[in-house]
Order: C-alpha cells, then sequence, then structure tokens
C-alpha cells in the first residue's frame, strides 16, 4: 500500500504494547479492503495518556485500539460510549468523532462469533466460565448475547467474582473447586484466566479430571501455546475445544469497521488469519 496525503492513522494504546498483533490484522485489512490507512503502535503511560488522546484528536487520528492498562482508566477521557462497553465497565476501541473519542468494546463481539460454532451449546443452555479479570467480563456479556440462561462463574478468589458479577442473579459463583455443586451434565465452558499461558504451558485452572468430564466444549481465549492443557484435558475427555486466536481476529474486524465503516469480507478475513497463524504459530495453518 502506498502512503499518501490522504492515508489514515489509527493504532495501538497500551503499555507495552511491543509484541502486539494488532499492526499484522489491521494493515492486513486495510489491503484487502483497499482502505487507505496505516496502523501502529504507541507505547504509552498512564500518566501520559490524557495528552495522548488530546494530541491525536488534534492530528485526526481515526482510531485506536487500547489494550492493557488502559482499559477502564481511558474512560473518563472519552467524549460518549457504546452501550455495550458501558455494560462491560471497559473499552479496546476508541472511534474519532467531531467531539473526541467514542469508546467501544469489540472483545464481546470478538468472542461471539468465534463462538458461533457453539451456538447450540450455548443458546437457553446452562455454561461456565472460568476466571473474573478483564477478559472474564467481555466474554460474560457475549455468552448472555448469545443467549445463555445461566453462567456457573469458577474463580480462585469467589470473593472477587462476587463482587464484580454477584449483581446479576443469573450468575453462580463458586470457588475453582465448586464445580462438583454444578449440576452432573455437559457443559460448554469459557476459559478466561491466564493460567496456561506461554511459557507457563503445563497448568489449567481446574486440574481435576472430573470436572473434564462435565465439559461438552469449550473456548480457552488463550492462543498460545495453539493447544493450551486446559483444551487438551477437554479433548481427553473425548471434548471440542479452541483456542482464542479467533476472538483476536473477529475483535479485530469488528474494530475496523467501527473505524472505518468496512466490513472486512470472507477473502480478507481469510488473508489476515493465514498471516496470523503463521505468525503467531510458524505455519499457515488455520484450524479454525
Ligand atoms: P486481569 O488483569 O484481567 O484481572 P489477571 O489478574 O491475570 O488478569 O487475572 C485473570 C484471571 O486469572 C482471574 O480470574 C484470576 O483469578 P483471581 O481473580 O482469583 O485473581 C485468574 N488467575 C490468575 N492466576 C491464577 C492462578 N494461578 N490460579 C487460578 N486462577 C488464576
Amino acid at each position: 500500500m502506498e502512503v499518501d496525503g490522504k492515508t489514515k492513522v489509527c493504532a495501538l494504546l497500551g503499555d507495552p504494547v511491543e509484541h502486539t498483533l494488532s499492526p499484522l490484522l489491521h494493515n492486513s485489512f486495510g489491503e484487502s479492503e483497499k482502505v487507505n490507512v496505516v496502523y501502529t503502535a504507541f507505547n504509552v503511560k498512564k500518566e501520559g495518556l490524557e495528552a495522548a488522546l488530546k494530541g491525536a484528536f488534534a492530528l485526526g487520528i481515526r482510531g485506536f485500539n487500547v489494550t492493557v492498562p488502559h482499559k477502564e482508566s481511558v474512560i473518563p477521557f472519552l467524549s460518549g460510549m457504546d452501550p455495550l462497553a458501558e455494560r462491560i465497565g471497559a473499552v479496546n476501541t476508541l472511534a474519532l468523532t467531531d467531539k473526541g473519542y467514542k469508546g467501544y468494546n469489540t472483545d464481546a463481539t470478538g468472542f461471539m462469533r468465534s463462538a458461533l460454532g457453539f451456538e447450540d451449546e450455548i443458546r437457553d443452555r446452562e455454561v461456565i466460565m472460568i476466571g473474573a479479570g478483564g477478559a472474564a467480563n467481555a466474554v460474560l456479556c457475549g455468552l448472555y448475547e448469545l443467549g445463555a440462561k445461566r453462567v456457573y462463574i469458577l474463580n480462585r478468589s469467589a470473593a472477587k467474582a462476587e463482587a464484580k458479577f454477584g449483581s446479576d442473579k443469573r450468575n453462580v459463583i463458586l470457588p475453582l473447586e465448586g464445580f462438583r455443586d454444578i449440576p452432573d451434565n455437559k457443559y460448554f465452558c469459557a476459559q478466561c484466566t491466564s493460567v496456561g499461558l506461554s511459557p507457563n504451558d503445563e497448568a489449567a485452572p481446574i486440574e481435576d479430571k472430573d470436572f473434564y468430564k462435565m465439559i461438552g466444549s469449550a473456548i480457552d481465549i488463550i492462543y498460545k501455546p495453539e493447544e493450551t492443557r486446559f483444551m487438551r484435558m477437554v479433548r481427553e475427555k473425548g471434548g471440542r475445544a479452541e483456542n482464542g486466536l479467533p476472538m483476536l481476529l473477529f475483535q479485530a474486524v469488528e474494530s475496523f469497521r467501527i473505524y472505518h465503516g468496512v466490513t472486512v469480507g470472507e477473502e480478507g478475513i481469510k488473508e489476515a488469519k493465514d498471516r496470523l497463524y503463521r505468525k503467531v504459530y510458524g505455519n499457515g495453518k488455520n484450524s479454525t
């Protein structure tokens, strides 16, 4: 793509940002959809965030993705919030408006799209979510948007999960070992903790094999390693499991649509996905 006087700029804001995959995705979408944009990454410290946004607005920077540690702390500096982002309480996407930046959260949409192959196991069903950190907010929203009837939330600190999610009576909050109190059945499970993330590959949030007998299908939001220990344990008991790379891909597709008003087509998604898998796993494998 040729950079010229009409090229728009989008970027990631975070600290750190060095290992981000967002430029790969957004620049690939720009090429495939013929949108004249470059996407880069800015390392911005907490104390510089407000000034960064003011400067970005003056420069007309089209949009941002926001990552750790700014997903919540950026909210006071925004000119508006999308209702879904408001419900989640965190943003990962900012779009330029004539008043400032409006905040969106595309993680829930990304999760929902990555979970389409599991819809029958989620809609009108009880499901399980492990974790209550930042990622869990968006996944929980996504599970209810997909029609889950009840979510059993298992977390190491049940008190923390209760404080965050206890006010919604559809949620049942339990400590990790509390899975034994869940009625015997086969469930869809979303794994939202950081346990098992490379290089700590040999860890799973729950080690007890009895738990995995209850899991018919699962998404682990971790994507490195390609098969986490959690996914392996689900598969060993006959369940279906996918990792979090499709969620990453689809949250970017949704951010791109918000920035540019352009929906990435199937070809563009395939191209970006191939590049992503090659970059992350060192091959062109396309497992979704
Ligand atoms: P965030 O910044 O998103 O909150 P985090 O602090 O890494 O991320 O925690 C994400 C999730 O992983 C939380 O559910 C956390 O459990 P707690 O709420 O009890 O802290 C979970 N988690 C992190 N390390 C864990 C571990 N060793 N065992 C079990 N759960 C763990």
